[in-house]
């Protein structure tokens, strides 16, 4: 039987950060909803005004909530490496400090390229454009932040290449530290089907600190 749980999710009016409250409600967990104008009508969602940009606030929140996950699903336009790894430094800080999981669904340019692991996607112009090279970028500072953190329980999902608003189908492949991709070499999933993967990792953790799911095909 599932254990209920009580997430917070830091970016919950978000792309990712939306679709995974609504998971974790349908699977019957209590939700925190954090951001900076939380918003949500569900009574077993708590909405919290928080800028991940004070630690002062994130440790309330955190404290507050008595979540024993957080998801960590923020990020700005255009991108903002110093804002994601501060922010990132912060959750993981307080997170640890209260004994919490952090989950943070970060970038696929922090994974390996297919058929070439030296080198990564952020790096791989086959993957990511010129345009979003910062993005890629600021991605593996996020990784390489938790990585170097001393004391955080964290665990860092990769999303595909593209991740996009879609149907949920409940299934999705599984990867480590390598993009995935299709027979026809597309690497995407819906973010539907990547907050049922966060949710499946916060109710029965993997072995890997870094894993990358795609779509799977029915
Ligand atoms: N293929 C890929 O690699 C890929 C594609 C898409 C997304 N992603 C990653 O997935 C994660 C979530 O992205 P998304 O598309 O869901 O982002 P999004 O739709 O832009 O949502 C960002 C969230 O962050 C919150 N936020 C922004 N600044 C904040 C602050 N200072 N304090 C508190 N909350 C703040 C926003 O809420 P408020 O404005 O209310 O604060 C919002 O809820 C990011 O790490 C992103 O890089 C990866």
């Amino acid at each position: 039987m599932r254990t209920r749980k009580t997430i917070a999710v830091l970016g919950a009016t978000g792309m990712v950060g939306s679709r995974v409250v609504t998971e974790a409600r349908a699977r019957g967990h209590r939700v925190v909803a954090l951001s900076r104008k939380p918003a949500h009508d569900d009574p077993a969602v708590t909405p919290l005004a928080v800028d991940v940009s004070d630690p002062g606030a994130v440790r309330r929140a955190l404290a507050d909530s008595t979540a024993e996950a957080v998801v960590l699903a923020v990020r700005t336009f255009p991108a903002d490496r110093d804002f994601l790894v501060t922010a990132t430094r912060t959750v993981l800080d307080e997170a640890a400090h209260l004994g919490i999981r952090v989950l943070v669904t970060g970038g696929a340019g922090a994974l390996r390229s297919p058929g070439d692991p030296g080198l990564l996607v952020a790096d791989n112009p086959a993957y990511v454009p010129p345009e979003v090279t910062t993005t890629a970028a600021a991605g593996v500072a996020q990784l390489r932040t938790c990585r170097t953190h001393a004391g955080a329980d964290w665990v860092y999902l990769s999303p595909p290449a593209l991740l996009e608003p879609g149907p949920r189908t409940g299934r999705y492949r599984r990867g480590t530290d390598t993009l995935l991709t299709d027979a026809d070499g597309r690497s995407w999933i819906s973010a539907e089907d990547l907050a049922v993967a966060v949710l499946d990792e916060l109710e029965n953790p993997g072995p890997d600190r870094h894993f990358t799911v795609a779509h799977r095909p029915g």
